[in-house]
C-alpha cells in the first residue's frame, strides 16, 4: 500500500455494554496516523477520545472496524507480546499510574521483565537518561518525587519498551502549568531525537497546536474535522465545532469583534 500509515483506521467503533446498558461510544472513525507523525485528539469530555487511545493500545477490547499499527492488522480481542509493546500509553495523572511502593527502579524493570529483555540495569538507566532524570532516582519511590518528575518517570516506563508509538492521553493536564511547558518540551525533543509517532489527547487546544502537526476534532463519538496545525492557528477550519472549540481554547475570536472585559 503507498499510503499506508504507522496507524491506520478505517470504520472505528467502539460499543460497551448489551442491551438496555449498551453505549455506542465511537461511531465510524477513519483516520491515518503517518510515520513520525504528532496526531492530535481534541473534543469535549466524554466525547471518546481515551477509549480510541485505549483501543489502539489494546485495553479496549470492545470495538470493531479495523486497526493497523505498520500495515499490521489487529484483532480486537487479542496481541501478541511484540504487537502490544509497538505502542505504549502516557496517563494524565502520573501519581495514580505508579505503583506506590515500588521504587522507580522497579516500576522500570517490571515492563522490561514482561517481555524477557536483559541488560535491565542499563536500559533503566538509559531510560532516565532520555528524560531528564539522574540515575540515584531509580532508588526513589514516588512519592519522593515531584509531579512533573513524576511524569518523567511515566515517561521512561512507556519509553523503555522501545516502542513506535506513544499514545499520550492527557500528558500534563493534572501538572502544575510552569511544569506543563517542561513536559510537553521533553515529548517534542524526544520526537525529534528518536523519531517516535505520537498521539496526543487534550482538551487544550493551545496545547496540541504547540505540539502537534495535524489536529482532529472529535465530537459525540465521531471525527468531525482533521486540520494541520498551520489551519487550526490561522482559523481556516470548516466545522462549526471546530471553530468554537479553538476560539474557546486559542483565546481568538472572530475578526473584528472587539474583546470585552
Ligand atoms: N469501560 C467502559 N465501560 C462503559 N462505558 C465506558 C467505558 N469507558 C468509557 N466509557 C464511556 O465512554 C464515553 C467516552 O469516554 P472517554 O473516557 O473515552 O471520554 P474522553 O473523551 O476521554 O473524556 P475526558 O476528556 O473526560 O477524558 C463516556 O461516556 C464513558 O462513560
Ligand atoms: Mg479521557
Amino acid at each position: 500500500m503507498a499510503d499506508q500509515g504507522m496507524i491506520d483506521i478505517e470504520n472505528l467503533s467502539i460499543t460497551f455494554g448489551r442491551g438496555s446498558r449498551k453505549n455506542h461510544v465511537v461511531r465510524g472513525i477513519d483516520v491515518s496516523v503517518r510515520q513520525g507523525e504528532c496526531f492530535g485528539l481534541v473534543g469535549e469530555s466524554g466525547c471518546g477520545k481515551s477509549t480510541v487511545l485505549g483501543a489502539i493500545a489494546g485495553r479496549v477490547k470492545e470495538w470493531s472496524g479495523r486497526i493497523a499499527i505498520g500495515g499490521e492488522q489487529l484483532d480486537p480481542a487479542r496481541r501478541s507480546q511484540a504487537q502490544r509493546r509497538r505502542q505504549q500509553m502516557v496517563f494524565q495523572d502520573p501519581f495514580g499510574s505508579l505503583h506506590p511502593r515500588h521504587t522507580i527502579g522497579r516500576i522500570l524493570t517490571e515492563p522490561l521483565s514482561i517481555n524477557r529483555l536483559d541488560d535491565q540495569d542499563g536500559r533503566v538507566d538509559r531510560a532516565l537518561e532520555q528524560v531528564g532524570l539522574p540515575k540515584r532516582f531509580r532508588f526513589r519511590f514516588p512519592h519522593q518525587l515531584s509531579g512533573g518528575q513524576r511524569q518523567r518517570v511515566a515517561i521512561a516506563r512507556a519509553l523503555i519498551l522501545e516502542p513506535e508509538i506513544l499514545l499520550l492521553d492527557e500528558p500534563t493536564s493534572a501538572l502544575d502549568v510552569s511544569i506543563q511547558a517542561e513536559i510537553l518540551n521533553l515529548l517534542k525533543d524526544l520526537r525529534q531525537r528518536s523519531g517516535l509517532t505520537y498521539v496526543l489527547v487534550s482538551h487544550d487546544m493551545a496545547v496540541v497546536a504547540h505540539l502537534c502537526d495535524r489536529i482532529a476534532v472529535m465530537k459525540d463519538g465521531q471525527l468531525v474535522e482533521v486540520a494541520s496545525r498551520q489551519d487550526m492557528i490561522a482559523g481556516d477550519v470548516t466545522h462549526p465545532y471546530t471553530q468554537m472549540l479553538r476560539e474557546g481554547s486559542l483565546g481568538y475570536r472572530p475578526q473584528g469583534v472587539p474583546q470585552t472585559a
